[in-house]
């Protein structure tokens, strides 16, 4: 393989948004040409909380996955105080839950229905450590005193670490990294804690959400923290530890809820996700490490089979465009309207 073109095992994403209706048929192919497979979060409106609701919602993406292209979508259950251990083990069981997902109450978009203390569901977690189905974490604290880009640094301290030391053989995956503590905390936590990293945090950190004034579509949650924790992240992405690996955090929004007074946390990456990351790890002179990330310590950390088919990049341009017409309305690609100096053939 020489510097100029990039074969790998095809990619999966561990951590994206597909939405429904009608934005589900327009993002899906964009997810399903880069990725074999994806962690499909279940925060829908309303969210994903049974086994029966994940198998028609795992329907619905598969009828948007473009003829000809093979693509598995991932279910997970969104968490909610209480929910019944049962449901999850027999969803899991069956084949329809891949993993379940904690959104603290109000940590972000539509995660009103999200747990409000932990401690509500430690049967479920109890469960889950029973039968192996790892526990997805959106790591924030939404206490009102902490500062919002301390809420990431504070979680560990008051949730993580408590979950980690109660259930000892639980598989834990704290999702969409953006912090040095967190990966310091990972790398001191045991095998069954890794981490997702998206191509954003990889790429900016907070000043650039006010470069020159606001940029709302450089908003996301957990938000974009100072240099030094994006020089953490790309370390740790680069660093060859299976405990890093590739989920986008893909997340679509109609530009006008983006441009707004009340702008929605979220960034839409799936179409250059795959440039984006080659892009980080050819600057980090890591492109070695790129098909470790993206296409190995994911499914060795779920216990799922590698893809066996491959992806090729070659150095070249890929001009993003500044908007994409999705679902009758219009939505803002990260990078849009730059130039990433790698391009996806296939
Ligand atoms: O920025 C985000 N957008 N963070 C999340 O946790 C949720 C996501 C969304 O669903 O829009
Ligand atoms: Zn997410």
């Amino acid at each position: 393989m020489n510097a100029e073109t990039l074969v790998i095992r095809r990619p999966d994403d561990w951590h994206v948004h597909l939405r429904d209706g009608a934005m589900l048929a327009a993002v899906t192919p964009h997810t399903a040409r880069q990725f074999a497979r994806a962690i499909v979060m279940p925060n829908l409106k309303p969210p994903v909380t049974t086994a029966a609701a994940a198998a028609a919602y795992r329907d619905r993406i598969r009828a948007a996955v473009p003829a000809g292209v093979t693509f598995e979508p991932l279910m997970t259950c969104y968490l909610v105080d209480h929910i019944d251990p049962d449901e999850l083990v027999r969803g899991f069981a069956e084949g329809i839950f891949t993993a379940a997902k904690l959104y603290p109450a109000h940590a972000t978009t539509n995660s009103a229905a999200g747990v409000t203390d932990v401690r509500h569901i430690y049967p479920a977690l109890e469960a889950m450590q029973r039968v192996g189905m790892p526990f997805l974490i959106h790591g924030e604290v939404t206490d009102h005193d902490v500062d919002i880009f301390d809420r990431e640094a504070v979680f560990i301290e008051r949730t993580l670490q408590h979950v980690v030391a109660d259930f000892p053989a639980l598989k834990i995956v704290f999702e969409h990294i953006t912090t040095r503590d967190a990966v310091q905390f990972v790398e001191g936590a045991g095998p069954l804690i890794a981490a997702t990293i998206t191509p954003h945090h990889l790429a900016i950190n907070r000043s650039a959400m006010f470069e020159g004034g606001i940029r709302p579509h450089l908003y996301c949650l957990p938000v974009a923290k100072r240099e030094v924790h994006r020089l953490a992240l790309r370390a740790a992405a680069v660093s060859g530890s299976p405990k890093f690996f590739l989920g986008t955090d893909s997340a679509p929004h109609p530009v006008g809820d983006k441009e707004s007074d009340c702008g929605c946390a979220g960034i839409y990456n799936a179409p250059f996700a795959i440039e984006s990351y080659a892009k980080t790890f050819d600057e980090e002179r890591a492109l070695d490490r790129l098909e470790g990330f993206a296409s190995l310590f994911g499914p060795q950390f779920y216990g799922l089979p590698l893809n066996e088919d491959r992806i090729t990049l070659v150095r070249g341009e890929t001009i993003v465009p500044a908007r994409l017409a999705l679902a009758g309305t219009d939505v803002v690609p990260f990078h849009g309207g730059q130039t990433l100096g790698w391009r996806f053939v296939g």
